[in-house]
């Protein structure tokens, strides 16, 4: 069984993904609808851009030594947000093996593994869904990065903006989550733009930077699912 939706028929197939059994295409797209959306108050404004450029696309083996130099050229920069990686994690070789572990992640319907990707399409960083959940939780997480020297341009807003529509309208979940250490001023930004609502402080929840660390608790919910 295949689905398409509006959007979909926009874009640009790159890859497939599971949802229980189906495969589903993924594609890249643009954004021409509203989503009705619940817990975050009126959020029809965020979705006034009609026609939202095409921000990510499921990554891919060709992405893997775009991803090795973005990785090692911004290491100081993220090593703050990220958990302690050795250093073959900043080599080719060790983004073949994230990137061959997050297609076959996504092959069991577990993630939705995307790279971001600025206006000439060039990969400037990473968002993901994992911990995909159906039944009577239908939810997913969500994390992001952007290579330091492409920060504040509006790529991670506009990569949350279309993976939430991804979430809530092809994959039927009825729920994104996305943390943030405390001091993350910037990430918070984007999640409360894109409409996510803080709901509590979880003490210690992930080992960031080698240190249990506390993280403040967003989600977006959909009326639709
Ligand atoms: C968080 C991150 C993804 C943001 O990426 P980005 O592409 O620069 O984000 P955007 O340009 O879409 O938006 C950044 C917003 O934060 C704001 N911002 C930037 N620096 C800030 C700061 N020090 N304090 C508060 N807000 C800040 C920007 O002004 C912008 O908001 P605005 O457009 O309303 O002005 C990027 O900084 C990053 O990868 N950080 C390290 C990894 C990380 O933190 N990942 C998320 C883990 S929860």
């Amino acid at each position: 069984m295949t689905y398409l939706s509006a959007n979909s028929l926009r874009g640009t197939y790159t890859g497939t993904l599971r949802r229980n059994a189906p495969s589903i295409p993924v594609t890249t797209w643009e954004c021409p609808f509203s989503v009705p959306l619940a817990g975050a108050g009126d959020l029809s404004r965020m979705w006034q851009h009609s026609l939202m450029p095409a921000t990510t696309r499921l990554i891919s083996v060709n992405d893997v030594e775009r991803l090795a130099g973005l990785q090692l050229s911004s290491r100081l920069f993220l090593a703050p947000w990220d958990p302690i990686r050795a250093d073959p994690y900043f080599t080719v070789a060790g983004q073949q093996a994230e990137v061959e572990n997050a297609l076959a992640r996504h092959g069991r319907g577990e993630a939705v593994p995307h790279v971001i990707l600025d206006e000439d399409s060039q990969v400037v960083g990473r968002i993901t869904f994992s911990g995909i959940t159906y039944g009577a939780f239908q939810s997913c997480n969500m994390g992001y990065w952007v290579a330091q020297e492409s920060n504040g341009r509006g790529y991670a807003t506009n990569a949350v903006r279309a993976m939430t529509a991804l979430a809530f309208k092809e994959l039927s979940l009825h729920r994104i989550q996305a943390e943030t250490l405390i001091p993350n001023a910037r990430s918070q930004r984007v999640l409360e733009r894109v409409g996510f609502v803080r709901y509590g402080t979880a003490p210690k929840y992930l080992k960031i930077a080698g240190r249990w660390q506390d993280h403040l608790m967003y989600q977006l919910l959909t009326d639709s699912h």
